[in-house]
């Protein structure tokens, strides 16, 4: 028997992730306002079609046939996030019902079709009249959000599998504040680092506020992470790659699991460290009830820009495959961090597919890195690591921030005229892979 046709652990839970901004679209209709992507993707030249996620996949419009696909192709879960300015145009004050009222279909749906929702409560997309008052770079903003967080576990908490505070806090610090090619697009490292504290913080809090408030759900975040090793093995490269890997793993890690940001890191950060208050860290690090983890590839560092190394297998995102990346980094946050259980919250590869004459749309790289993935995890498993969970990204090909729409990393094609949608080959076989491992 395979790697991957061997069984998972009992109950081990298999689905598929989107994100509200990516897939939505109706980004105006019933009182939604707007969100800093929308005014990011406003400024000439950050998204390479030009495009924006004014309508992405109009999920919003036909959430019936997307619940129908997803029972179609036998998802067992999915991961999707709520539009803060859809339930909450302002980011503080009165809430939108009919925004409200779309998650209640959506979660409704699923059940009613015997999936399982997984809600992520920020995807990036603060309302916009937040920012105007200085977005997540204000300790202020910690406290919309946990407004935000604990109507939202009221509302939905008594239908939902967990509750996710933020994706991948490092992608909001580092390539929207420290970057700035991603929303809002500020370029500052000290910037970045409050940021960055101030999401850890607002998760800490929401987190603390929804189980006062009798939230008796899973509660967790999500992560992106990979290893980061050294393009050689020189000295100036090996100090390069650990210095990354503290600021994309260890930073949050020792952070939501010790209470403490790593010395070496805050020493590198040196006046731009953030500003920590008295009691933050021990709100930091409120035991968690599972972690998130995004993986897509490893990153190798050296004396050039990160890259992959030469002659390495690519998506189409550039990004190296690295299936035995997956395996390392579990037994590496084993070894590292009192783990609670984990769950892949994203995993996946963008390829440039087409639809064939046939109607049918051959993906067979992706079946490929999906398999070989899969199979990481089955290893990581059987050495150990307490995995609950595996959420395929995407459902659909949508709306790839600065990418546009030119990547696609759906399961389920997306046609930019028509917005037709057409399960790819990769989807039937994960429909296939889910059957056989709840037989
Ligand atoms: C992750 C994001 C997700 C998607 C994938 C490709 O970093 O969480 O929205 O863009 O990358």
């Amino acid at each position: 028997m395979s790697a991957t046709t061997s069984s998972f652990p009992e109950g081990f839970v298999w689905g598929a992730a989107t994100s509200a901004f990516q897939i939505e679209g109706a980004a105006f209709t019933d009182g939604r306002a707007a969100s800093i992507w929308d005014s990011f993707c406003a400024r000439p030249g950050v998204i390479v079609d030009a495009s924006n996620g004014s309508v992405a996949c109009d999920h919003y419009h036909r959430l019936d046939e997307d619940l129908d696909l997803m029972r179609h192709l036998g998802l067992k879960a999915y991961r999707f996030s709520a539009s803060w300015p859809r339930v909450q145009p302002e980011g503080s004050g009165s809430w939108n019902d009919k925004g409200l009222d779309f998650y209640d279909r959506l979660v409704d749906g699923l059940l009613a079709r015997g999936i399982a929702p997984y809600l992520t409560l920020y995807h990036w997309d603060l309302p916009q009249a937040l920012q105007d008052l200085g977005g997540w770079t204000e300790r202020e903003v910690a406290l919309r959000f946990v407004d935000y967080a604990e109507t939202l576990a009221r509302r939905f908490g008594d239908r939902i599998a967990s509750i996710a505070t933020h994706n991948e806090p490092w992608v909001i610090a580092t390539l929207g504040h420290e970057q700035g090619i991603f929303a809002p697009g500020l370029s500052n490292r000290r910037t970045a680092a409050q940021v960055s504290h101030h999401l850890l913080l607002s998760h800490g809090m929401a987190l603390l506020a929804m189980r006062a408030a009798r939230v008796r759900l899973p509660l967790g975040i999500v992560l992106n992470q990979g290893p980061t090793v050294p393009a050689t093995d020189t000295e100036t490269d090996r100090a390069k790659a650990h210095l990354e890997d503290g600021r994309l793993i260890r930073w949050y890690m020792d952070a939501l699991f010790r209470g403490r940001y790593p010395t070496d890191v805050l020493q590198h950060l040196g006046e731009d460290a953030p500003q920590v208050e008295e009691g933050d860290m021990r709100v930091v690090c409120t035991p968690l009830d599972f972690l998130g983890v995004n993986y897509y590839t490893r990153s190798v560092v050296g004396s050039g820009p990160a890259t992959p190394r030469p002659g390495s297998e690519l998506t189409d995102m550039g990004w190296e495959v690295c299936p035995q990346g997956l395996t390392e980094l579990l037994l590496r946050l084993q070894r590292d961090y009192p783990l609670p259980p984990l769950y892949i919250t994203e995993n996946g590869a963008a390829y440039p597919d087409r639809v064939a004459a046939s109607q049918r749309v051959h993906d067979p790289l992706r079946i490929d890195y999906l398999r070989r993935h899969i199979a990481a995890l089955r290893e990581a498993i059987a050495a150990g690591v307490d995995v609950r969970g595996y959420f395929v990204w995407s459902l659909l090909d949508n709306f790839e921030w600065t990418s546009g729409y030119t990547k696609r990393f759906g399961i389920v094609h997306v046609d930019r005229e028509t917005l037709q949608r057409t399960p790819k080959d990769s989807a039937f076989w994960y429909r296939d892979f889910i059957a056989a491992q709840s037989r």
